[in-house]
């Protein structure tokens, strides 16, 4: 299914693939690193690399002991491999705890709703709050209805057709996850509850950031799974009066130490020269975080695997960084760039790969049409696999400060059309992947990553 760039994305032109000689001898390395994953040793090493960390680490919130963990499994994994470089950079990462929590609807019935609370939300203090309900469908009509809203509950629950625009409904909903709760307390409400950014859900809340606007009261705010979200829109559609009482121990202690975990197979003639494939290894504290993002963090690990244990270096040096604290705003990520903007010149190409590790079609891609021309002529590299689609677009959170500067930026082209459905809740655990799929996954990330290494120059801006 390709939903995922109908609206607004288009598919790249292919063109001659004469402008790369080069591009004969990383040839043969793509067939290997091709074959290592799907019949060789690396065949389902991804994928169990990653059930190791999600089913014995579990979730890795930000600032939780278990991102720490996690970062150190990995980083002895890295380096009992040989692999060159293995080093964590230190960053200063938010440390918000959720605590206990519940929303129990009072009127008309008695019965638990399915809520997460929100990461950088205030608690609701030990009384919890008891208040009745306005429910809206969007800004405007919470703003046509400003003066029914205080000292309310406001639930938002915007409406979208998920089934055929995933990424264009969260694009639209996600600001009422993250700035319902102000806009509310501007009017007066006391806590905020947002329907799950979610293409579906199985009465399963899912959560994300949200933020403050500090021009008015902090108040609680919380998701709300999408079968309740529309339960109290339709009690008030029948005119029944709607309470509730949230409870939220929820709140934000001081800022800890976290690290971007950073591994390389060092270029053999361009070593200063870079290619950088990446996933963030932080995860929301619900589910195992298996596709958000363990997968992009371990397919990216995998590259450098691969290329280690076939012995071959690129010209330049392709790094692997695993993310800290991608979940609260690309917090480490950020540092990560500031550290590093003297490497500008000589980043070739930034990957990350957050849009989930399904079956692999290609690349997302966002450069210059002479950069394009050249991912194109790379893609016929993964024609054994069917995954040469190359399509404009293309980024993550924790790439974007690079790719604003310029810098060439690609993410996975993946099967992803059931990602919302999973993303941010209890869902997401190592079911949803499929260790084939994820292996092919790891081989496009390889091929490209090598490949684009190996070019005579650095990728064109
Ligand atoms: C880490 O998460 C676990 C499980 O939610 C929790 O019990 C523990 O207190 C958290 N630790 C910190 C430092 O937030
Ligand atoms: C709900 O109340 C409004 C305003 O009083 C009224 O117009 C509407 O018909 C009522 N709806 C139902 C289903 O009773
Ligand atoms: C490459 O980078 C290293 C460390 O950043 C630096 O010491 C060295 O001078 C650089 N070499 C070149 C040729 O720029
Ligand atoms: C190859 O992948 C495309 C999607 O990228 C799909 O439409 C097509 O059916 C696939 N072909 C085969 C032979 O699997
Ligand atoms: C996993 O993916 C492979 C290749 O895409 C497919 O052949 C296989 O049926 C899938 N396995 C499951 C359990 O869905
Ligand atoms: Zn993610």
């Amino acid at each position: 299914m390709r939903w995922l760039f109908l609206l607004i994305l288009s598919i790249a032109s292919v063109t001659s693939r004469s402008i790369i000689p080069e591009i004969h001898s990383a040839n043969a390395v793509s067939d290997r690193l091709i074959e290592l994953v799907t019949q060789g040793s690396f065949r389902g090493v991804t994928y169990n690399r990653l059930a190791a960390l999600a089913d014995t680490i579990g979730p890795r919130l930000c600032g939780n002991e278990s991102l720490t963990n996690a970062v150190n499994w990995v980083k002895d994994v890295m380096s009992s491999e040989g692999l060159d470089n293995v080093h964590v950079e230190e960053v200063r990462i938010p440390h918000w705890v959720r605590g206990e929590e519940r929303a129990l609807l009072l009127q008309p019935r008695k019965t638990k709703l399915s809520m997460l609370g929100l990461g950088n939300s205030v608690g609701t203090g030990p009384q919890g709050i008891r208040a009745p309900v306005l429910v809206v469908r969007s800004f405007d009509e919470l703003n046509a209805r400003c003066a029914e809203a205080r000292n309310k509950i406001v639930v938002f629950n915007p409406q979208c057709d998920w089934k055929t625009k995933p990424i264009a409904c969260y694009g639209s909903v996600v600001g009422y996850r993250v700035g319902g709760a102000s806009s509310a307390a501007k009017c007066g409400a006391v806590a905020s509850l947002s329907r799950s950014a979610a293409s579906r859900s199985i009465d399963s809340p899912h959560t994300g950031v949200m933020a403050y606007d500090l021009s008015y009261p902090k108040i609680p705010a919380g998701s709300l799974s999408v079968e309740h979200a529309d339960m109290l829109d339709r009690f008030q559609q029948r005119n029944q009066s709607i309470e509730i009482l949230l409870y939220m121990e929820a709140q934000t202690l001081p800022d800890v130490v976290g690290y971007n975990l950073v591994a390389e197979v060092r270029g053999s003639s361009k070593p200063n020269e870079t290619v950088l494939v990446s996933g963030h290894l932080d995860s929301w504290d619900v589910g195992q975080g298996a596709m958000d993002d363990g997968g992009g963090a371990m397919i990216s690990w995998t590259v450098l695997s691969l290329l280690h244990s076939l012995n071959v270096r690129a010209k330049r040096t392709v790094r692997c960084v695993l993310w800290s604290c991608e979940e609260f705003g690309g917090v480490g990520a950020d540092q990560y760039f500031n550290a590093h903007t003297n490497e500008i010149p000589t980043m070739s190409i930034v990957m990350e790969s957050d849009l989930g590790v399904f079956h692999p079609q290609g690349l997302q891609f966002q450069g210059r049409p002479q950069a394009q021309q050249i991912i194109q002529t790379i893609s016929n590299q993964l024609a054994s696999i069917n995954a040469t689609q190359v399509v404009s677009g293309g980024g993550g959170e924790d790439i974007s400060p690079w790719m604003q500067r310029g810098v060439p930026g690609a993410s996975l082209l993946n099967d992803n059309w059931d990602y919302f459905a999973y993303h941010h809740s209890n869902g997401d655990t190592m079911n949803v992947l499929n260790s084939t799929d994820v292996d092919l996954a790891a081989a496009v990330w390889a091929v490209y990553a090598f490949s684009i290494a190996d070019l005579d120059d650095l990728l064109p801006r």
